[in-house]
């Protein structure tokens, strides 16, 4: 018996010994003390044994059971040690390789042109005001003194919600609303961006697209001051070079009303496809606020007089670019924004 369990001892000693993996040691350790081992084999077998034999051949085989857990675990721990070895030299990274690129975004180029317009407005000393894209059919017509027969009032020109809302179809009813929120404070001077809404779309124009309002409200603001105003306006985004000129035009909410023109961008004035041969390119509208628009704001059009203006974003950018087709901005191809 004795002999029995030694040569168990011995056989497994140099078995755990030679194992190579933990899983190895472990099919060992199931052999040896499992259910079905070589041990409990002999455990099972003690009651073939002389009785007074039995304590002893028990404590031999409790001992010899200790002694193989405690080589087991020895076993384990030298493979764990090894395999966390093997893992970290094999699995080693090199920090100092060069990470993946990771594309950098940008500003759209509609974003960029509006900061750019903004910017230059703020550094005149006026503020940014903003309205809500569902407007009131009230603000974006009525309170601009645009009447109830005009076409763009038309369910084929507009997006109506209800009787009463419309998707704006300009920038213009921020005028009447920041009026309202100021009266009789003095001065007005604000820019609103923002996005418009019509029933539009070709080459250069856009269901959604997107102006800036600008409005002035003082006492003696003449059409003096908004000239100026759109020539400081024109010398900093365009170039102390930019020429700019004003054609009689027509707004109902201002009179008199003008349209605003700029030396082209492309060509310096001489002529060239962007600008038709004409040297000049239509950049936005303007005039001094119509009386009925000042009283709608609150304000007296007998004490107060101002000067307003709307320009169409997407329209400076591809100007200032020779785009040719408005619908590029909303497609995001990045071919086509990057170069930006
Ligand atoms: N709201 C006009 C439009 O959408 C643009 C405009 C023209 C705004 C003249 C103004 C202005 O404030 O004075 O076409």
């Amino acid at each position: 018996m004795r002999e029995k369990v030694e040569r168990i001892l011995q056989q497994a000693q140099e078995g755990i010994a030679a194992a190579k993996s933990q899983q190895e040691l472990e099919s060992l350790r199931v052999s040896l003390l499992g259910k079905k081992g070589q041990l409990t084999a002999l455990l099972r077998g003690m009651g073939e044994l002389d009785p007074q034999e039995r304590p002893l051949v028990g404590q031999m085989v409790n001992e010899a059971r200790g002694q193989l857990e405690q080589l087991l675990k020895e076993r384990r721990q030298e493979l764990e040690a090894r395999e966390l070895q093997e893992r970290l030299a094999t699995e080693r990274i090199d920090i100092t390789l060069p990470g993946l690129p990771f594309p950098r975004g940008r500003e759209h180029v509609l974003q960029a042109t509006a900061r750019a317009i903004e910017r230059i407005f703020l550094s005149m000393g006026f503020s940014i005001a903003q309205g809500p894209e569902l407007e009131w059919d009230y603000l974006n017509f009525e309170a601009l003194n645009i009447p109830a027969d005009h076409p763009a009032r038309d369910m084929q020109d507009s997006f109506y919600v209800t009787d009463e809302i419309v998707l704006r179809t300009q920038t213009s009813p921020v005028q009447v609303r920041t009026m309202q929120q100021m009266t009789p404070n003095l001065p007005v001077r604000i820019i609103a961006p923002g996005r418009v809404y019509r029933r539009d779309d070709d080459v250069t124009h856009s269901p959604v697209f997107h102006q800036i309002e600008g409005l002035v409200v003082d006492q003696d603001i003449t059409m003096g001051d908004l000239k100026g105003t759109l020539r400081a306006f024109a010398y900093r985004m365009y170039g102390p070079q930019t020429r700019i000129r004003l054609r009689p035009s027509y707004f109902p909410f201002t009179e008199p009303s003008a349209e605003v023109d700029v030396s082209c961008t492309i060509c310096g004035g001489t002529g060239c496809r962007v600008c038709g041969e004409t040297g000049w390119l239509e950049i936005l509208g303007c005039g001094m606020v119509h009386p009925r628009v000042l009283k709608n704001g609150g304000y007296d059009p007998d004490r107060v007089t101002g000067f307003a203006f709307g320009l169409g974003i997407e329209r400076v950018a591809m100007l200032k670019y020779g785009i040719d087709d408005i619908r590029l901005f909303y497609q995001n191809d990045f071919r086509f924004l990057r170069q930006f």
